[in-house]
């Protein structure tokens, strides 16, 4: 039994530009997917071209297939306008890189889904940038792009959306900014905690930001997509969450990327949801997230841990409207 969640098939303007981080498979690339079924540009921001190239040929097939099924609400068009933006939110030079490319563009920026991420093991995996790895790659390099992108949602229109894809595993963490980068032992390292520290951070700031960006034309929300078979699990030796995961499979609540993906989708194209910003949804309602996550004194004090580990990659411009309320 996966999630009884559904999202509405409604048209979407190919004037209206998506970005999806990790969309060449799992939960990314149904989000990516459908939200250009329902007819938005939808860039795939991958670390793979030949991944994301593969994937945006299967997308194609999968949609004529979806025609001939007589599926109603789909675009018109004869193919969907996917393309795909190198992006690997392990380097913050090659994400530095991607602003500036898409920034070139002049093109307008209706969604971005920030939706890539990473599980690690019991091993401490770092960047090129000496920082753990998955506060890298969820958080930190997501939080550039979410402040280098500001000034074009800012002037894109209405409705324009923000979508972070969190997990349930924040719930299990301790919040202490303090220890951000891991830098203790390799013995030490726990990779289901760190995992979860980068998730929490992401949920705290959603509504941080949510609060800067009040009254604007821009909203912000996160969520948790269940337990989803996706490569995300395949890349694991982490013996808890590997039974965790058997588990779900045999009490068949292990849902499948599409299931995975509605809340997204939902939250990146339903019309009831314009306008409504600052929260944390699973199946397509929203819920409390931790009372930690919730408590605005320390999203502020993770605002302020993280400007030290990313401030060299933002120009003043970028942090001004960062800071804009
Ligand atoms: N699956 C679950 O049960 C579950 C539960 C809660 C939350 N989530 C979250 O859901 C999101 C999607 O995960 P998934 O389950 O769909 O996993 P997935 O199948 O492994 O997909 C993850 C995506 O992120 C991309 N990615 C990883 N590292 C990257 C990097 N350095 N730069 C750019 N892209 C990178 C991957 O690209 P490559 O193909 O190149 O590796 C892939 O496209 C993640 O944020 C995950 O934490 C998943």
């Amino acid at each position: 039994m996966g999630s009884r969640a559904s999202f509405p098939l409604v048209p979407i303007s190919s004037d209206r530009v998506f970005i999806v981080t990790g969309a060449n498979t799992g939960i990314g690339y149904e989000i990516a997917k459908w939200c250009a079924m329902m007819g938005a540009t939808v860039i795939l921001a991958c670390r793979s071209e030949d991944r994301a190239r593969k994937a945006m040929e299967t997308m194609q097939e999968e949609f004529k297939t979806e025609k001939s099924k007589g599926t109603k609400g789909l675009t018109e068009n004869l193919n969907l306008a996917i393309e795909f933006m190198k992006l690997d939110l392990a380097s913050f030079q090659s994400v530095v890189e991607f602003c500036e490319e898409f920034k070139k563009s002049g093109r307008l920026l209706h969604v971005l889904f920030c939706n890539a991420g990473l599980g690690s093991g019991p091993h401490i995996k770092q960047s090129g940038d000496g920082l753990e790895m998955m506060m890298q790659v969820n958080y930190l390099s997501h939080f550039i792009i979410i402040a280098k992108f500001q000034s074009i949602m800012r002037q894109s229109g209405p409705d324009c959306r923000i979508i972070l894809m969190s997990s349930k595993a924040h719930k299990f963490v301790k919040f202490d900014v303090t220890i951000m980068n891991y830098t203790g032992t390799a013995e030490k390292f726990s990779g289901l905690d760190y995992y979860g520290r980068s998730k929490l951070y992401q949920i705290m700031q959603t509504l941080a930001m949510s609060r800067r960006l009040k009254d604007t034309n821009i909203t912000i929300n996160c969520m948790h997509p269940g337990v989803v078979e996706t490569e995300c699990f395949r890349k694991l030796d982490s013996c808890i969450l590997n039974c965790h995961i058997e588990f779900s499979r045999r009490c068949g609540t292990l849902r499948t990327p599409l299931e995975g993906a509605t809340t997204g989708i939902d939250l990146a194209t339903n019309p009831k949801r314009t306008g409504v910003s600052g929260h944390y949804w699973i199946d397509c309602e929203i819920v409390m997230s931790t009372t930690t996550s919730r408590y605005e004194g320390k999203q502020e004090t993770l605002w302020k841990a993280t400007f030290p580990f990313i401030e060299q990659y933002l120009t003043e411009t970028d942090i001004a409207d960062l800071e804009r309320e």
